[in-house]
């Protein structure tokens, strides 16, 4: 019949949506509630296989509040972030009809009807790899799926996810995307665009270096208003700098100019950690390990006499490094682990992650092969001290992967069909 009970129902939609990493950075909002960057950026989404966040969202008349769970534990949705995305999305919900129950959702009903949210990583979130861009990219995107949101403007999901966090705007979109810093007040035209999908440069292999560290970092969002309120290379580098550079990263993308793709994300990397150095007090984010990590690359790039390979370092320091072929990523992995091998104990399977297939076709299928490497060449006049063991705690080897997508099989969510809550 058309009545149904009351509390009969529950409706819900699970998404995934990847990680980005960004090769010329957004740092510095000219509006912090907005989250309006001071210049545009650039960034490559990351494989969601291995870097990714998956979130159901659930709408029931039987939920008495707005309630999250973030890997299995419940935290608070009372935040501003939060706030603003759940606010943007529900003023876009339309109605709904949820073929299996026969349910009318009116689009008024959306600013009434409370939500469950449950999301997962599926890397290990103390790992400090960016996690806050893929949730909220996924939040948005699950959350407009369910309230049958379509975009009236291109981006427009990608402005509501900017507001969770910034650099979550450019999780929205597979391949390489670039960040619009805009002109609105309102922030309407601060939006990601797609530069090329996954497939345009589906060689690219990446490789992320989880870096062992103990203290805590500044987070982004504070290391950003400190380096704003003090830096002066901070406005030079937004000004004069990053234009520049996005046109140029924009043509080597477009061109597969990896030496110009390398030689950009390097220095643009460079400069921001210059710019957190600047601010005052000075912000640190890469450690011993990862300045390393920057020697041990810019020396094997200078011995070929043109980049192999880029680093990327964001605010921790973990390093994000590219190579061109599956080839230079091998090379690029015999390296890494002759400089960085595990502590004792580890075995090679779980020391190197993700797509591990590159291991197998440089002959390193046990911990024993990765004992017997040698030195690479451009470091053969050096001494065992540059040897580091158990300074990285493990590596992550993926490529350039798709935008967000709605997970359709029933078993892939993470509240009971019936309750609406966690199992
Ligand atoms: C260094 O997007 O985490 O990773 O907007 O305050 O949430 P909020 O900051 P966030 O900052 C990312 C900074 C970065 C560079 C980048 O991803 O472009």
């Amino acid at each position: 019949g058309e009545q149904r009970e009351l509390n009969s129902w529950v409706f819900m939609v699970t998404a995934r949506a990847p990680t980005n990493i960004a090769v010329i950075k957004y740092w510095g909002k000219r509006d912090e509630k907005l989250i309006l960057p001071i210049n545009d950026s650039i960034s490559v989404t990351l494989d969601p296989d291995h870097l990714s966040a998956t979130t159901t969202v659930a709408v029931s008349p039987s939920f008495s509040s707005d309630r999250m769970w973030l890997n299995g534990k419940e935290v608070s949705l009372g935040g501003e972030r939060y706030q603003n995305c759940l606010r943007e999305i529900r003023s876009r919900g339309r109605d709904v009809v949820d073929e299996k129950s026969g349910t009318l959702i009116k689009k008024e009903d959306w600013q009434t009807l409370h939500l469950h949210i449950a999301s997962h990583n599926n890397f290990p979130t103390a790992a400090g790899l960016a996690s806050s861009a893929a949730g909220f990219a996924c939040l948005v995107y699950a959350l407009a799926k369910l309230m049958d949101i379509e975009e009236r403007y291109a981006g427009e999901l990608s402005a509501i996810a900017r507001q969770g966090s910034g650099s979550a705007c450019r999780s929205l979109y597979g391949g390489f995307v670039k960040w619009d810093m805009g002109k609105e007040r309102d922030g309407s035209d601060s939006i990601a665009v797609q530069l090329a999908t996954e497939e345009h440069w589906e060689e690219l292999v990446i490789l992320v270096a989880v870096v062992s560290s103990r203290q805590k970092e500044t987070s982004s969002t504070t290391g950003m208003r400190e380096s704003v309120e003090t830096s002066e290379l901070l406005h030079h580098r937004a000004q004069e700098v990053v234009p520049k550079r996005i046109v140029q990263m924009q043509e080597a993308i477009a061109n597969h100019d990896f030496a110009s793709f390398a030689r950009i994300t390097c220095v643009d990397s460079n400069q921001f950690h210059a710019v957190c150095l600047d601010a005052s007090p000075p912000i640190f984010y890469m450690n011993d390990t990862s300045h390393r990590i920057i020697n041990c690359i810019e020396k094997w790039n200078r011995f070929e006499g043109t980049p192999q390979v880029s680093y990327t370092f964001d605010a921790g320091p973990n390093a994000v490094i590219c190579a061109p072929s599956r080839k230079v990523a091998g090379l690029l992995l015999q390296r890494l682990l002759y400089y960085f091998p595990p502590d004792s104990s580890k075995e090679l399977s779980s020391y190197v992650i993700g797509d591990t297939s590159i291991l197998g076709e440089i002959g390193l299928k046990s911990m024993k092969d990765v004992e017997s490497l040698i030195a690479p060449p451009e470091f053969r006049s050096q001494n065992s001290s540059s040897i580091h063991p158990g300074e990285v705690d493990y590596f992550i080897c993926t490529r350039p992967g798709k935008g967000p997508i709605i997970l359709r099989n029933e078993d892939q969510a993470f509240f009971n069909n019936k309750t609406g809550f966690p199992f």
